[in-house]
């Protein structure tokens, strides 16, 4: 059975990534020639050692990497990075909450997406959940996207909106978001490497 190997990149907490290991690692699915195939999420790396999401994953024998930026000018890092992620040899590497704007020496050499926490292409940036909630429009959303060289700015692949409640708190709605986040990721990565589930 061919095996479909991804590499998941986080910054935090790391919720999606534990999503995305629940819902995708080692399971089967069918791709576009309608062969069985698994995912195999064979490598998590993370730029911050004080991540909560690195002690969450010790439960999943799942190797994570920590490489700290700290010191490195961005152009090295992310050299540091595509070195260590070809080892790998991903199909896909999945940004889930990687907090680090990335230069063309990352984005032109590894093949990525990314979850961003808004309708893109509204409220690009770090606090996309803050800026729509308080943005006068009536919606927030969730936007999974490939990565390019501009920030939050690629191809979508899927998308959202997600409404607002009125008199709701900003910590009530960035749990929806959340709630919304961990059904439309992996779908949306399943969309990117064209599979579907078995019925
Ligand atoms: C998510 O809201 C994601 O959209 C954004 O960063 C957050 C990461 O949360 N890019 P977690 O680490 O997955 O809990």
């Amino acid at each position: 059975m061919k095996t479909i190997r991804l590499c998941i990149l986080f910054s935090g907490t790391g919720s999606n990534m534990l999503n995305l290991i629940r819902t995708l690692h080692l399971r089967e699915f069918i791709d576009e020639r309608d062969c069985v195939c698994r995912i195999e999420i064979v490598a998590t790396l993370c730029n911050n050692p004080q991540a909560k999401g690195i002690q969450a994953l010790q439960e999943f024998h799942i190797p994570c990497l920590v490489l700290s930026h700290k010191g490195l000018e961005r152009e090295v890092y992310d050299a540091l990075l595509v070195r260590e992620i070809r080892r790998y040899e991903p199909a896909l590497c999945v940004l889930s909450g990687f907090m680090r704007i990335l230069t063309p020496i990352f984005t032109q050499h590894i093949r990525a997406i990314n979850i961003h926490p808004s309708f893109l292409p509204h409220h690009k940036g770090a606090h996309a959940i803050r800026d729509s909630f308080e943005s006068p429009q009536d919606f927030g959303g969730v936007s999974v996207h490939w990565v390019s060289d501009e920030l939050d700015s690629g191809a979508i692949i899927a998308q959202e909106k997600l409404p607002k409640v009125a008199g709701e708190s900003l910590e009530d709605f960035e749990a929806r978001i959340h709630e919304l986040e961990y059904k439309l990721f992996p779908q949306a990565i399943l969309r990117a490497l064209a599979l579907h589930t078995r019925s």
